[in-house]
């Protein structure tokens, strides 16, 4: 069937079940997005408005993307630059199609830079937590010591340099050793704690207060950069737009309902953060603390919770613990698409090709350690002040801009550019509806409403003058 001069030769694993898909893209869309970044952005933008917009993008944006990569990933069965080079020669489009491999790639390395070192800070507060810093403390002195561990470069260099080589390990054993294990029993566990972290919420006091914000839309909150913030999360923590879910679905059997799998993994990871916001903001609220405090606000307001709970020592520990292994099936995703292309491509080794990536990671989480010490700087974006340089460069360029432009891409490749016959075949989806369903969202709704708003935010200030 496919006639085509990339490495045909080159066999990845595979999945040994479906449910094994599901469980790793779940495992790879939940993570440090779902309970350390959506809590904040939903902070710091105005609570229900952001949630709204929020919700909006998982269902018409999220959902047929994830399909559509999945099914490119599937078809291919090659790493993200490879899988458009070779679909692109098979349905006749240009083969500058895997610019949006190349793309990804990038956008990997420097998700995985910050994202690497702010698992590294969860590592800590598991060592931290378990030793009783936080027994008993008040809202102030915690807030401190978060103040403190995070300006400290060599303490949070050494958490960012452990924990990156804890994902290099796993992505250089390979997909079924590696990940497959990983994922099996953290997800369920994690799930249960978070709901026994939202019943201790309920009883903080500041429960509807937390339900309140969370829920309750104040239109006037819509500002541009809120909506594009709700966006850009809608992508980052369902793991779209650099080819992760690709790569992850290049691994699925071929029999498996690609729709079926993707609602699975759409609802957990939504489920997910809709719970950590629900135990944190009564938190936030029953303390009298700010929202909006930003990468922070984890760190401020669950030690408080651990603390005053009973048995909190265990349970404060084993929630970190937790929140260590979701940012670690997260960060793998995140260079699996360059693992592959440097195994397919330049004949290396996994493990090779894993140092390699890993490195040039770490060595780019530096730049985010010393944001939040001594080169922190800051700018403006979208009318919003920012305080900490690169990390802030870093967190929005990806998931504001190139993970949406590389969503646009893979929507209108696989919307537009496989046929019909084909995608329907790869879908094999039961009800005709569903499928018409489907390629009018991949086709007309998806890109446009992503590409509005990406170009709302490169070009606006034009107009508003
Ligand atoms: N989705 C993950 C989280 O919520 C992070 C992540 C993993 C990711 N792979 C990705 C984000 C690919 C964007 C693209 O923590």
């Amino acid at each position: 069937m496919v006639n085509v001069d990339v490495h045909v030769n080159y066999v990845h694993a595979q999945w040994s079940s479906r449910w094994v898909f599901v469980l790793a893209a779940t495992g790879s869309a939940v993570g440090l997005g779902n309970i350390w970044k959506f809590p904040y952005m939903v902070g710091q933008g105005g609570g229900g408005a952001f949630v709204l917009v929020y919700l909006i993008c998982i269902v018409l944006i999220g959902i047929p993307i994830m399909m559509s990569e999945v099914l490119l990933g599937r078809r291919a069965r090659r790493s993200p630059v490879n899988t458009m080079r070779l679909l692109a020669q098979d349905e006749g489009a240009s083969p500058a199609w895997q610019f949006v491999g190349w793309l990804g790639m990038a956008t990997g390395f420097l998700i995985l830079s910050f994202y690497s070192v702010v698992a590294g800070w969860t590592l800590a507060y598991v060592f931290r937590t378990a030793s009783g810093l936080f027994a008993m403390e008040n809202p102030e002195r915690i807030k401190a010591l978060f103040g403190v561990f995070v300006t400290d470069p060599q303490q949070v260099l050494a958490w960012h340099t452990l924990f990156m080589m804890m994902t290099t390990i796993i992505v250089a054993r390979g997909v079924r050793a590696g990940l497959e294990r990983a994922v099996k029993f953290m997800m369920p566990v994690l799930f249960i704690l978070l709901l026994a972290l939202v019943f201790y919420s309920m009883g903080s006091g500041g429960f509807d207060a937390g339900f309140e914000f969370l829920f309750h839309t104040d239109f006037n909150k819509l500002t541009p950069a809120v909506i594009l913030g709700a966006m850009g999360q809608a992508f980052f923590s369902l793991s779209l737009g650099m080819g992760a879910i690709l790569i992850y679905g290049s691994y699925l059997p071929q029999q498996s309902s690609i729709a079926g799998s993707t609602f699975m993994i759409v609802i957990a990871d939504t489920v997910i953060a809709l719970l950590a916001g629900l135990a944190v903001f009564p938190i936030v609220f029953a303390n009298g603390l700010e929202p909006g405090a930003g990468p922070a606000l984890i760190f401020e307001t669950l030690p408080i919770a651990f603390g005053q709970m009973p048995g909190g020592l265990f349970w404060g520990t084993l929630f970190f613990v937790l929140l260590v292994f979701a940012a670690w099936t997260s960060a793998i995703s995140l260079i699996e698409p360059a693992v592959a292309w440097l195994t397919e491509t330049r004949g290396l080794g996994r493990v090779i090709s894993a140092v390699l990536t890993g490195g040039l990671a770490w060595l780019l989480g530096i730049l985010t350690i010393m944001s939040f010490s001594d080169w922190a700087f800051s700018f403006r974006f979208l009318g919003v002040e920012k305080t900490n340089g690169f990390f802030d460069i870093f967190d929005l360029l990806t998931t504001n801009i190139t993970l949406p432009l590389g969503g646009i891409l893979i929507a209108l490749f696989a919307g537009w550019k496989i046929q019909r016959d084909h995608s329907r075949e790869e879908l094999t989806l039961r009800s005709h509806a569903g499928f018409e369903m489907w390629l009018f969202l991949t086709r007309f709704v998806s890109p446009v409403l992503v590409g509005v708003l990406l170009f709302y935010l490169l070009f606006g200030h034009y107009f508003n003058a």
